[in-house]
C-alpha cells in the first residue's frame, strides 16, 4: 500500500535558472498540485485504515442524557464509537489544553463532558471500516438532550459587554484616550455619528479540515494535518495526550487555504488522534463543508465611530467602539478599534472594545482579523464625513494624513501611503470623480466611485532555518514553516537561490513538518519577514563556512581574501580584485577540492525587539472602486478595483499581486455575499454549505489592478519586505460601501450589502434584522441610541 513517506517535495522547473529577489517566479509547487501528486491531509493512506465520521449536537445548551448507538453499532463495518463516555485516557487539567494562539486553559475540549457548549459541537466519532459506512453509521446516531436556554444574539446582549480578560499573546487593548474627544466632538462644527454591523463569515477553504493519523509499528504517530503550523498541531496533541515529541510527528507539506482556520488545531485532529490511540490503528477524520461551519468563525460585531471635524476638514475628535462576540469558554480578541488611532492625524480619539460571551463556538482569526471590521467601519465613517464637510473623500484622508502614531507617540518604520493615494489615484482616474452622488448613470445601472485606506501589521516573530549544500550542487534549506497556498515554497527558495547565486531548481526548501527546526504558525501575514529572513541569515552562515574552506586553499586567492570581498553568483564563489588576484570557484568544486560530501549550517533568527519596539510597524494600502447598481434589483458589481499597496520590498511580484488579488476578492465577498445567519431559537448556524453562504465567483469579480509602491524596510526585516497576506482585503468592503453610496446616494452601515439592503431607502441592517424574522428578542431602539 501507499507508503507514508513519499510527500512530493517542489522545486522549481529544470532551466528556470538564476533568480533574484525581487523576481516575478511562478510558483514551484504548481506542478504537484495540478497533477494532483501533491497530497493533501485527507489523501495520505495506510494498510487498515480506519475512517471516523463526527456526530454533531443539535442543541446549543445543555447537556447529553441519552447517546443510543445500537443501530450504529450494527451497521456492518462500524469498529466503534467514541464519546465522552468511553474516550481514552486524556490529560484532565485545563492547562493542558494551549495552542500556540491562545493561553492555557483556552482550547474547546472535544469529547471532554456531557457538556454541549455550542450546536455542532463534536459529541460521538463513529468508526468504520470505510468512510461510507461510517457516514451512514453517523447518520443513526440519536441523542437525548437536556436542554438548556441559549444566547446567540448579539445585538440583544450588548448590554452585557465585558471588558476582555485572559489575552492572547501580542494582543494590544484599545490605548488610553488622548485628549478630551467627547467634549471635542461636541464643540465641533461637523460630525459624523453612524453604528455599523457585520455579521458572522465562516472561513471556506476549497479544502475541508481532516487530520489521517498513521499508526507506526513502533507505534510512532505521523499525524497529517490540515494546519498552519505543524508544530502548532504537535504541541497541542503532545500535551492533550501526553505523547513526547519524540513519538509524534506532524505534517502539513500542502495546505489547500486556511485564512485563519487552521491557525489553532480543530477538533477533528484530536478526535483523530484519540481514535488511533483507541484503535492503536491508522484513523482519518474529514469534516464535511457543512461541518466546515461547527467551529471558528469571524466574529458578529457592532461598532460605533464618531468623527468631528472643523470646517476646513481638519479631524477634530475620533470616537470609536466595537462589540463583538465571543465564547463562553474563552475571550476571543482582536485588534478592532487601534486603527483608528493610527490611521490619521486627531489629538482627542476615544477608543474602545467589548465582548460578549454567546452560546457559540469561540471565533477565530480570519484574513486581516480586527482590521477587516474596524478599518471598515472607520474609512465608511471617513467617507461619511467628506460629504459632511463637502470634500473630496481622498483629499480629506490626505488633509489628515498622520506621519507618526500620535496615540503611541512612535514613527512608522516605513510608511509610504501617500504614494499609495497618489499612484492609485492616478491609475483609477480617480481627479475625474464628479462629486455629488447619483451623477452617474449608463442605462438603467447607476455608477458610483469609491475609495478607502487599507493597514495591517508588518510582523516578524523568530524562526530557525537549516541548510546544507551537497556536494553535486544542490542546496536543501528547511524550517517548519508552512505554504497555505501562499507561496512559501517558491519565495523561500528564491531568497535562498538568491542569496547562494544557484539556479532556482536547485534548490529545494523544505517545509510542512514539525521535525524541522522551529517555525512559527503562518499567520498574520508574517512568514516572509520572519522565515525569509531565517533563510537568507542560514545562508549567510552557509557562505561563511563554504569561504572558511576556500581559504584552506592555498593555491587559490580566496586565503588572503576578507568574507566581505566574495560574492556568490552563477553557481561559484567569486573573488574580484582581493589581495591576491581575482578568482572564482564553483560551489560543487570547492566541495569537491575540500573532501566534503556537504556543509550544513544552522540558524536562528531573532527579530530586533528593541529596535523594533521604536517604531509602528504596518502596510498600507489605497483601495479605489468603481461599483454600477441596477436600480431596479439592488444587484451590485463591483466592475474595476485599483489596489496600491505599500508592503516593504516585494520578494515576488507575481506571488504577491495573486495575495493582493485574493484579498480584493475576498472583500468582495465581504462586501456583498458572506453571512452566516444563525436562527436564534435554535442558536444554530443556517446556511451551512456553499450553496447557501455565498462566496464571491468568478462572475462577481471583474477588473483588478493591483500596483506595488517602492518601500524597503529594514527595521521590518533584514530583507526588506513586510508580508502581504491580509492588506490585500483591508478596506476593500469600505471602498465598495462608499462606491455605493455614491452611485444610489444610499448608505449601507452593514456587511454584506446585499439587494434588499441597496434597493430598500431606510432598509437599515436594524430593520432588516427584525423583517426578517431572526432577530429574536431585538428592539431596534435599544441599540440605535
Ligand atoms: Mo491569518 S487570519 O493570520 O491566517
Amino acid at each position: 500500500m501507499t507508503s507514508p513517506h513519499n510527500d512530493v517535495q517542489p522545486v522549481a522547473e529544470p532551466g528556470t535558472g538564476y533568480v533574484r529577489k525581487g523576481d516575478g517566479v511562478p510558483r514551484v509547487d504548481g506542478r504537484a498540485k495540478v497533477t494532483g501528486q501533491a497530497r493533501y491531509a485527507a489523501e495520505h493512506l495506510a494498510d487498515g485504515m480506519i475512517f471516523g465520521v463526527v456526530v454533531n449536537s443539535t442543541i446549543a445548551k445543555g447537556r447529553i442524557a441519552t447517546l443510543q448507538l445500537d443501530a450504529a453499532r450494527a451497521v456492518p463495518g462500524v469498529v466503534e464509537i467514541l464519546s465522552h463516555l468511553n474516550r481514552p485516557r486524556m490529560r484532565k487539567l485545563d492547562l493542558f489544553y494551549k495552542d500556540m494562539t491562545a493561553p492555557a486553559g483556552s482550547p474547546f475540549k472535544p469529547f471532554h463532558s456531557d457538556g454541549i457548549l455550542y450546536s455542532g459541537q463534536p459529541i460521538a466519532l463513529v468508526l468504520a471500516d470505510s468512510f461510507e459506512a461510517a457516514r451512514y453509521a453517523a447518520s443513526l446516531v440519536r441523542v437525548q438532550y437536556v436542554q438548556e436556554e441559549h444566547e446567540t444574539h448579539l445585538l440583544s446582549h450588548l448590554e452585557r459587554s465585558h471588558k476582555p480578560s485572559r489575552l492572547k499573546a501580542g494582543f494590544s487593548p484599545p490605548p488610553d484616550e488622548t485628549g478630551d474627544a467627547q467634549a471635542a466632538f461636541d464643540a465641533a462644527p461637523m460630525q459624523v455619528s453612524a453604528e455599523y454591523y457585520a455579521g458572522v463569515e465562516h472561513h471556506n477553504p476549497m479544502e475541508m479540515h481532516a487530520s489521517t493519523v498513521l499508526w507506526g509499528e513502533d507505534g510512532h504517530l505521523t499525524v497529517y494535518d490540515k494546519s498552519q503550523s505543524s508544530q502548532n498541531s504537535r504541541w497541542m496533541v503532545s500535551h492533550v495526550f501526553g505523547i513526547p515529541k519524540h513519538r509524534l510527528t506532524v505534517k502539513n507539506p500542502f495546505v489547500g487555504g486556511a485564512f485563519g482556520s487552521g491557525l489553532r488545531p480543530q477538533y477533528n485532529l484530536i478526535l483523530a488522534v484519540m481514535a488511533a490511540l483507541h484503535l492503536k490503528r491508522s484513523v482519518r477524520v474529514v469534516l464535511t463543508r457543512q461541518q466546515m461551519f461547527t467551529f471558528g468563525h469571524r466574529p458578529e460585531t457592532w461598532q460605533r465611530v464618531q468623527l468631528a471635524a472643523r470646517a476646513d476638514g481638519t479631524l477634530a475628535a475620533v470616537l470609536h467602539e466595537a462589540i463583538a462576540e465571543t465564547a463562553r469558554i474563552e475571550d476571543y480578541v482582536e485588534v478592532v478599534v487601534n486603527w483608528s488611532g493610527q490611521l490619521y492625524k486627531c489629538d482627542n480619539v476615544k477608543l474602545g472594545y467589548r465582548l460578549v460571551a454567546l452560546d457559540h463556538y469561540s471565533p477565530i482569526d480570519m484574513r486581516a482579523p480586527g482590521a477587516a471590521h474596524g478599518i471598515h467601519a472607520l474609512e465608511v465613517a471617513m467617507d461619511e464625513l467628506s460629504y459632511a464637510v463637502g470634500m473630496d473623500p481622498l483629499a480629506l484622508r490626505l488633509h489628515n494624513y498622520s506621519e507618526r502614531d500620535e496615540a503611541q507617540d512612535l514613527p512608522y518604520s516605513t510608511k509610504e501611503l501617500r504614494a499609495c493615494y497618489e499612484q492609485g489615484a492616478a491609475r483609477f482616474g480617480w481627479s475625474q470623480r464628479p462629486m455629488a452622488p447619483r451623477s452617474m448613470r449608463e442605462g438603467h445601472e447607476l455608477i458610483g466611485w469609491g475609495m478607502a485606506t487599507g493597514q495591517w501589521d508588518a510582523m516578524q516573530m523568530f524562526a530557525r532555518a537549516h541548510a546544507e549544500l551537497h556536494a553535486d550542487g544542490r542546496l536543501v534549506v528547511g524550517s517548519a514553516a508552512t505554504d497555505i497556498g501562499t507561496g512559501t515554497y517558491t519565495v523561500m527558495a528564491q531568497i535562498a537561490a538568491d542569496a547562494m547565486g544557484l539556479q532556482l531548481e536547485d534548490v529545494v526548501f523544505r517545509l510542512g513538518d514539525s521535525t524541522l527546526p522551529v517555525a512559527p504558525i503562518e499567520g498574520g501575514s508574517s512568514h516572509v519577514a520572519t522565515v525569509g529572513s531565517a533563510v537568507e541569515g542560514v545562508c549567510e552562515k552557509l557562505q561563511k563556512k563554504l569561504f572558511a574552506l576556500a581559504r584552506r586553499l592555498d593555491d587559490l586567492p580566496f586565503a588572503k581574501a576578507r568574507f566581505a570581498d566574495v560574492q556568490f553568483r552563477e553557481g561559484s564563489m567569486v573573488l574580484q580584485g582581493g589581495p591576491g588576484g581575482s578568482c572564482a570557484i564553483s560551489l560543487q568544486q570547492l566541495l569537491a577540492r575540500a573532501g566534503e560530501t556537504r556543509v550544513e549550517t544552522k540558524y536562528l533568527m531573532l527579530p530586533n525587539i528593541l529596535k523594533q519596539k521604536k517604531y509602528v510597524r504596518a502596510t498600507h494600502s489605497a483601495v479605489f472602486c468603481e461599483v454600477r447598481v441596477d436600480e431596479d434589483f439592488g444587484t451590485v458589481r463591483v466592475t474595476r478595483v485599483v489596489s496600491a499597496v505599500a508592503a516593504g520590498r516585494i520578494m515576488n511580484p507575481q506571488l504577491a499581486r495573486s495575495q493582493i488579488m485574493g484579498g480584493v476578492v475576498w472583500g468582495i465577498s465581504q462586501a456583498l455575499h458572506e453571512e452566516t445567519h444563525a436562527d436564534h431559537r435554535l442558536g444554530r448556524f443556517m446556511n451551512h454549505s456553499l450553496a447557501e453562504y455565498h462566496v464571491a465567483v468568478q462572475a462577481d469579480v471583474h477588473d483588478i489592478d493591483v500596483l506595488f509602491v517602492e518601500e524597503d524596510d529594514r527595521i521590518v526585516s533584514r530583507l526588506g519586505a513586510k508580508g502581504v497576506g491580509e492588506i490585500g482585503m483591508v478596506g476593500v468592503a469600505a471602498a465598495v460601501t462608499n462606491a455605493i453610496y455614491h452611485a444610489t446616494g444610499r448608505r449601507i452601515r452593514s456587511t454584506p450589502m446585499t439587494p434588499d439592503k441597496v434597493m430598500t431607502p431606510g432598509m437599515g441592517w436594524e430593520a432588516r434584522d427584525s423583517a426578517v424574522g431572526i432577530g429574536v428578542g431585538l428592539d431596534p431602539r435599544s441599540v440605535a441610541r
